[in-house]
């Protein structure tokens, strides 16, 4: 069965973007099924690094051929961007290597005002979103007002359709923020009837490519963004996005049944992050969440691909890991960043919460209760060997193999993949 789903297993920014880089070389399909341009997904290739916020990973190889899926929701300016970077970076995308379904969602100009506003009126209690217009853009599309992609392929019509958009929303800015109008209205919408002259070519059906190739027996690979607990359903609400990154966004956001699936892999670091507000059982505010945070030195320290913000660091949550497993049937795990824990004298992994006095094992769903959980933690020796070099699982240092079993006994899948290094072979694999 042709199908591979990549999922974020913990907050999102797992690394997904290498581990999609690494698959596409063997796949035929690449395909963003949900979200937008608030993910970032980082992949190193020799000097070169590509920061993808739309354009699937995929897009580095070139008999791939990338899709962005009917379930997510598009920014034409953030679109032509990439195509820009990735034209500076050596990568020339033409239309028969990219599709923008036309079922896909326009985040317009009024989408990102409103994001923002929304963000600024919840003061205290804002969710901490990209301020990329998402929770909009997914709002209008389930109001039934969102304009299509597929309205690129009459920029006049399209042009109208945003103008109005810019117009709908000042007056709400207006009415319910008591903010001023949405300036250069004009000029924006200009920005976006070129936007859309030019990728007209790439509008074409996404979910028959898709379906096509699965009949075909070619390789799908469903590229995830975000991660599972920012699920609109079943992450820690409202502290989440607007979009499914679980495994079920995937059919949707593609339009094809479970029985093409064989391989549905989760993401997750050797430790926990998240960027924005909600709760974080495992986090740091301490010098060891300092440490696995970095400096900033490195690429690959934990501050946002997308918007630069420093990440909350924590340790490794087996009750989030477990929870991911069954929220998307995951058959493996693939663990990145092990290399960032080289140096510590010990480890901790939580296993379980205390809340109220009980010990509960899986992920409750009352964001208050799961404010107040204490971790149980479990204590690893560490080791100080570097690992960067590492290519097979043998070389790895006993504390560092023992750690990742402990992992796999914890969540019961297999780890099929470690990262030890941001860079596209700096990852241990079986043989
Ligand atoms: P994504 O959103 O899941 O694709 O992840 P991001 O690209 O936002 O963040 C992951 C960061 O970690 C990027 O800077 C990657 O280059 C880096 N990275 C991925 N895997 C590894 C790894 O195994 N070790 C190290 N040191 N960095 C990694
Ligand atoms: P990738 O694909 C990490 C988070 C935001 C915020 C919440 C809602 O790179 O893993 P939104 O702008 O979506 O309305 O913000 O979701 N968020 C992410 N965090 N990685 C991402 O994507 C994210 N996409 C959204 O920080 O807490
Ligand atoms: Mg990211």
């Amino acid at each position: 069965m042709p199908a591979t789903i990549l999922i974020g297993a913990q907050w999102g920014d797992e690394g997904k973007g290498r581990v999609a880089d690494r698959l596409a070389a063997r796949a035929d399909v690449v395909a963003r099924y949900a979200g937008g341009d608030n993910a970032g997904h980082t992949v190193r290739v020799g000097d070169n690094t590509f920061k993808l916020h739309l354009i699937p990973s995929g897009i580095l190889h070139e008999d791939a051929l990338c899709v962005l899926g009917a379930g997510t929701v598009v920014n034409p300016l953030t679109v032509l961007r990439e195509l820009d970077d990735l034209e500076k970076g050596g990568i020339h995308v033409t239309p028969e290597r990219l599709a923008i379904d036309p079922r896909a969602h326009i985040i317009t100009p009024a989408h990102i005002a409103l994001d923002s506003a929304g963000e600024r009126a919840l003061g205290k209690d804002a969710i901490g979103t990209t301020n990329r217009g998402i929770g909009p853009a997914y709002a209008s599309k389930m109001a039934r007002t969102g304009i299509r992609a597929g309205s690129m392929l009459d920029a006049e019509h399209f042009g109208d359709q945003i103008e109005r958009a810019i117009a709908d929303g000042s007056r709400t800015l207006t009415a319910l923020y008591n903010q001023p109008p949405i300036d250069n209205a004009r000029e924006k919408t200009a920005e976006y009837v070129e936007a859309a002259r030019r990728l007209a070519p790439y509008v074409r059906d996404g979910v028959a490519i898709v379906q096509d190739a699965l009949e075909a027996g070619w390789r799908v690979l469903c590229e995830g963004a975000q991660g599972t607990l920012l699920d609109i359903d079943h992450g820690m609400y409202p502290f989440v996005t607007s979009s499914a990154p679980t495994v079920g966004g995937a059919l949707t956001g593609l339009g094809f049944g479970p029985r093409y699936v064989d391989r549905v892999i989760g993401v997750a670091k050797a430790f926990s992050t998240r960027v924005g507000s909600g709760p974080f059982p495992t986090e740091l505010n301490d010098a060891l969440g300092d440490r696995l945070r970095g400096t900033g030195e490195n690429p690959w320290d934990e501050f946002g691909t997308t918007t630069g913000r420093p990440r909350r660091c924590g340790w490794l949550d087996m009750v989030i890991l477990r929870y991911a497993v069954r929220i998307n049937g995951l058959t493996e795990l693939v663990i990145n960043k092990l290399d960032v824990l080289s140096g510590f004298d010990e480890l901790k992994i939580a296993t379980a919460y205390t809340i109220n006095g009980e010990t509960v094992n899986r992920l409750p769903h009352d964001l208050e209760l799961l404010a107040c959980a204490e971790p149980i933690y479990e204590t690893l020796p560490g080791w100080s060997e570097t690992i960067t070099d590492v290519h097979r699982f043998s070389g790895l240092p006993a504390n560092a193999r023992a750690y990742l079993t402990r992992i796999e006994q914890l969540c019961g899948v297999p780890i099929t993949s470690i990262g030890v290094g941001p860079e596209r072979d700096q990852v241990i694999e079986p043989d």
